[in-house]
């Protein structure tokens, strides 16, 4: 038998060019690249240049994933853009790709599930695709963090970093069985009763301002963990697969400590991780898909591999998904 899927058919990347690092950060605030290695694993990070917003870094890597796809722009149809630093409060940053792309039929939006951003827009467009409504979408995280942060907050300033990343999805009939690509489950969680743990304080209905990221590091350090654990074995009861099944473990990438953590609760051994925290610093909801992009560009992940995905941050918010390549 074969169902209706969604089958990763390509993925690309952006990372703007200017290099900030540790050393860098420690010239303008009380840090030392010592602590920040020590307690993120983040060497560097990178920032978007002047006048470069949250859009053409999309742009670039929707076009990078298309040209691996093979597939031309005019070929989709549903364009989710997950991000909480869009170009402006509206319209959508995801209508600015659009154009950018030349499409002028099927939908675009945006999708704001902070550092869940990814895996939240993976499920919307998996549904979508599924439900027989869209046959190809670009599923696409951009984020320029460096533009909310206080930069006179140690305590964030050096966790966050700006970059794109995004993959092309395509409705495709599939074997119902181990052999079947595509996305096997995405499994989505929030709990709003933390929302003051992680948030920016500003927003056009309540200041009419941008404002700033805020977090309480040590209360978020303390339920990712759990959380991401949790919602992973909620993906593999769903699916019948175990940590032994998976080929990679692709974590959001905030620290690498979480990571770390998460990996050996859920018994995934280390050689299995992708990360990219180390250079691209917590990039919300880019950083899956730039890991992504990482692992397939190197060719570490193999078409049939079994992927696990998972997210946690603001709201919160966390998910995770398992994706045959
Ligand atoms: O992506 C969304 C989800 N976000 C996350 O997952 C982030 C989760 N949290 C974390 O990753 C960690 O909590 C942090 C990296 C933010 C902080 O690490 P920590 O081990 O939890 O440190 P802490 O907040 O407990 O701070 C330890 C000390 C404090 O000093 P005292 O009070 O012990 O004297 C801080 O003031 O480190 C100090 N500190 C710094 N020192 C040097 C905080 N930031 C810095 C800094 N440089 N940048």
């Amino acid at each position: 038998m074969s169902v209706r899927r969604s089958v990763i058919v390509g993925c690309g990347s952006y990372l703007p060019s200017r290099v900030l690092t540790n050393d860098e950060l420690a010239s303008k605030v009380d840090t030392s690249d010592e602590w920040i290695v020590q307690r993120t694993g983040i060497h560097e990070r990178r920032i978007a240049a002047p006048g470069e917003l949250t859009s053409h870094m999309a742009t670039q890597a929707a076009r990078a994933a298309l040209a691996h796809a093979t597939v031309d722009a005019q070929s989709i149809d549903l364009i989710v853009l997950a991000t909480s630093t869009p170009d402006n409060t509206f319209p959508a940053s995801a209508v600015s790709v659009q154009a950018e792309l030349g499409i002028v039929h099927g939908a675009a939006f945006d999708l704001q599930a902070v550092c869940s951003g990814f895996v939240y827009g993976l499920a919307t467009a998996d549904g979508l695709i599924k439900s027989g409504a869209f046959s190809r979408a670009l599923v696409i995280g951009a984020e320029t963090f460096s533009r909310i942060l206080d930069w006179t907050d140690r305590s964030t300033c050096v966790l966050f970093g700006d970059g794109a990343g995004a993959v092309v999805l395509e409705g495709q009939m599939e074997p119902d069985n181990r052999e079947g690509r595509g996305i096997l489950t995405v499994r989505l969680r929030s709990d709003g009763r933390y929302k003051s743990k992680l948030y920016v304080d500003g927003g056009p209905s309540s200041t009419g301002t941008v404002g700033h990221l805020r977090m309480e590091g040590r209360e978020v350090f303390r339920h990712a963990v759990a959380m991401i654990s949790d919602v992973v074995e909620e993906a593999f009861t769903t699916t019948g697969y175990t940590a032994k099944d998976v080929d990679w473990f692709i974590p959001h990438q905030a620290n690498k400590r979480i990571i770390d953590g998460s990996a050996h609760k859920l018994g995934i051994s280390p050689e299995k991780i992708v990360m990219t925290v180390d250079r691209h610093g917590n990039t919300s909801a880019a950083s899956i898909p730039l890991a992504i992009a990482d692992a397939v560009a190197d060719r570490r992940i193999k078409r049939g591999d079994l992927l696990l995905l998972e997210a946690m941050g603001g709201g919160f918010t966390w998910g995770a998904a398992l994706v045959r390549w």
